[in-house]
């Protein structure tokens, strides 16, 4: 036995200060009414109060990171896991055996299920279905009705997704039931969240009702796409197969619970980002005419008369560019936590084990710190001679690390080329009910975005 062994564990940061705490706390609920009232504001202002900052949610600290630097380091960081309340009350709703919540030796398996489905190089076997979706989506747009962005955007994404990822017969009439399903399951997922008062949902009250129905019928869908894929007794090359087929770490297949749970793992997160960019981008060509106009112009001198095709993507780069944008300053996901799994150092400062530390794309992004005219809308600011200026994990809507989101490229093919097919076709204005103030929910989106498309 070496002396050193018998020594008492020494922890890992025992002489560094804790960080500062944030102004404009108050007794009892420290700062969680302000997290409240204006969260977006409330987060965006802590960076006035250091790079790493304490704030009190009632009793409980929390830590929030404000630089891109250290938001970085802790998501390429092994000393932190995801955990907290936020995942804590998602499992609850969405299952605990999926890759979005699950840790560890487990959670690398599952990546490397579903890995191989969103690789680069498979992203084009899906483009005729995302054609066929984005010329889909620009053809309602002329029925002469006010566009209702919310439930376009969530049909689109979710036909995406289920098609591409799920296939199978009878993927339309489902498509449609997973877009009405996850929309109303998000809405209340949100606010059992926020105020997460047990009972109360469990009265026999009419929200309460569609939201139970609503959750019944995702987790029902999910049951009958998996049993019909067995039933069929195919299995093309495709996500569905590789996760009916998975084994776990000692060789066995997986179980029933886990293959659930991984659908609706890879179908919730895919579905309400993916439409809340949607709506930001329509948001943002009718709010930029400007702009709408040269993507427009792009896609005329790329295609030319004929419909926008999946392989036009990459070579429009202005298009791509405003994509890029609106997903800066409006950013679909607005907040991550992760907690500590050790003690640990973030920024000089000690972050004990077991803390929750949370941190918003939504303020990182739009730092002036980071981007000069930080509000302005600038997609020149991602031509490569200007971009390389960005700080690292300044501008990181897919987060890096271990916990990536799997679907980066799948995403941005899909979002370039609805915006290519509907801006090339459509100017827009708001009509009159329609609401573009950002609802800040699971995901940033605009309240009631309507519009009326108008031939280009
Ligand atoms: C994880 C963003 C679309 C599936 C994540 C994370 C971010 C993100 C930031 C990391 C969360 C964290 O660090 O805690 C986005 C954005 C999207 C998008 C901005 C679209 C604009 C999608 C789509 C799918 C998807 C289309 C699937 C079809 C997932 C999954 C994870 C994830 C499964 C969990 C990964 C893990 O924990 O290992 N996403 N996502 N996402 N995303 Fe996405």
């Amino acid at each position: 036995m070496t002396v050193e062994s018998v020594k008492p564990a020494q922890p890992a940061a025992p002489q560094l200060p804790v960080p500062p705490l944030a102004g404009g706390g108050v007794p009892v609920l420290g700062h969680g009414w302000k997290l409240v009232r204006d969260p977006l504001g409330f987060l965006v202002r802590l960076r006035d109060h250091g790079d790493v900052v304490r704030l009190k949610l009632g009793p409980k600290t929390v830590y929030a990171l404000t630089s891109p630097a250290l938001t970085g380091a802790m998501a390429l960081s092994t000393d932190f896991k995801i955990d907290g309340p936020l995942w804590e009350s998602l499992e609850g709703l969405l299952g605990k055996e999926g890759v979005a919540t699950a840790n560890g030796p487990r959670h690398r398996r599952q990546r490397r299920t579903i890995q191989p489905a969103f690789r680069l190089d498979v992203i084009p076997e899906y483009g005729p279905i995302m054609e066929e979706e984005a010329r889909a989506l620009a053809e309602r747009m002329g029925s002469g009705e006010p566009v209702d962005c919310t439930s376009e955007s969530f049909r689109v994404a979710v036909r995406i997704a289920a098609r591409c990822l799920l296939r199978g017969e009878f993927m339309d009439e489902r498509a449609e039931r997973l877009s009405v399903a996850l929309a109303t399951v998000f809405r209340g997922m949100y606010r059992r969240m926020v105020i997460p008062a047990g009972p109360l949902y469990r009265l026999p009250l009419p929200a309460n009702r569609k939201f139970d129905r609503a959750l019944a019928d995702l987790h029902l869908l999910v049951d009958e796409i998996v049993a019909e894929r067995r039933a069929s007794g195919q299995k093309p090359d495709d996500l569905l197969t590789a996760l009916l087929e998975a084994k776990d770490e000692n060789g066995e297949p997986i179980g029933e619970q886990e293959i659930h749970d991984q659908v609706v793992a890879i179908l919730t997160p895919g579905s309400e980002t993916v439409a809340s960019t949607i709506m930001w981008l329509l948001q943002v060509l009718t709010e930029h005419p400007e702009h709408a106009a040269r993507v427009a112009e792009e896609v005329k001198s790329v295609v030319g008369d004929r419909p926008v095709a999946f392989d036009d993507v990459r070579k429009l780069s202005y298009t791509n560019n405003v994509v890029v944008e609106s997903m800066r300053l409006r950013p679909a996901v607005w907040i991550l936590t992760r907690r500590a799994v050790t003690e640990t150092e973030l920024g000089g400062y000690r972050i004990p084990a077991g803390a929750d530390i949370v941190y918003s794309p939504f303020a990182i992004q739009r730092d002036p710190r980071s981007y000069d005219g930080h509000l302005d809308f600038d997609p020149d600011r991602w031509l490569p001679e200007r971009a390389k200026d960005v700080p690292k994990h300044a501008m990181s809507p897919f987060s890096v690390g271990n916990r990536k989101c799997p679907s980066d490229h799948f995403s941005m093919a899909q979002l370039s080329l609805i915006t290519a097919t509907v801006a090339s076709r459509w100017r827009f204005e708001q009509v009159s009910g329609s609401n573009d103030a950002t609802r800040v929910g699971i995901t940033l989106r605009p309240y009631r975005l309507l519009l009326r498309a108008l031939p280009r």
